[in-house]
């Protein structure tokens, strides 16, 4: 893989580590009764918040990253009967204050020490992703942060990919994309995108029409694919 000029990666789940802040919570004393559906709440909360991005999107319904993750974390709390407004208050606000996954700093220095452009580009809003930029420290290793909310439609709709070529004035070849969501790093490779699925939990490859050029375990072989060591 050669030729990258532009490095892009989705934000939650790929940079930032969501399931390892809300495992944290489930562990603070007083948390008990959370404790033991955490993980159950973890994943309704996920699959909920993409559901409801994808639903909007067909619907031309639109409305921002924040509303939708709010939404989902309502159901989630009311399908285990936990709909309690400091837990509700606790778990959004990890959003705001989330970690990078451990080989995420060296990984964006390697890119921009080689002379590549990276960037976010993800369903958060502008807000969401600066807290979560800052949070992780990793704002001086970006040249770009590029929120859905510029063009007011969720992944995967191609609008939301056409955002890196008219950011960085290159052609779709020259990226590469990298992302944990099947479905996301999927879509980008039948955009035209040189793709990293980034399959940390090990599932198997979505059926969809394009298929991710490269599956990795973590984020550590990035600059080897962007051809930069
Ligand atoms: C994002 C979601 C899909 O950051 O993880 O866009």
């Amino acid at each position: 893989m050669s030729g990258i000029k532009v490095c892009v990666f989705d934000a939650y789940g790929t940079l930032f580590d969501v399931a390892a802040a809300a495992r944290a919570l489930a562990a603070e004393p007083g948390r008990e009764a959370f404790a033991s559906v955490w993980q159950q709440v973890a994943a309704d909360w996920r699959v909920k918040q993409l559901s409801y991005s994808w639903l909007r999107a067909v619907a031309g319904d639109h409305c921002d990253f924040w509303q939708v993750t709010c939404d989902a974390l309502d159901w989630a709390l009311d399908r285990a009967a936990m709909a309690e407004p400091d837990l509700r208050e606790a778990l959004l606000g990890l959003y705001w204050t989330l970690d990078a996954y451990p080989e995420v700093p060296e990984m964006l220095a390697a890119l921009k020490g080689a002379g590549l452009q990276t960037a976010i580009l993800s369903n958060g809003s502008p807000e969401m992703l600066k807290g979560a930029v800052e949070s992780a420290g990793i704002s001086p290793l970006l040249d770009a942060v590029l929120s859905v909310e510029d063009v007011g439609v969720f992944k995967p709709d191609a609008r939301v990919y056409d955002m890196v070529g008219a950011r960085f004035g290159c052609t779709r070849e020259e990226v590469l994309f990298v992302s944990s969501n099947g479905w996301d790093a999927a879509f980008g490779a039948a955009y035209g995108f040189d793709t990293l699925w980034v399959n940390r939990a090990g599932e198997p490859m979505d059926r969809l029409s394009g298929r991710p050029g490269r599956v990795a375990d973590d984020l550590t072989g990035v600059p080897v694919l962007a051809g930069v060591v």
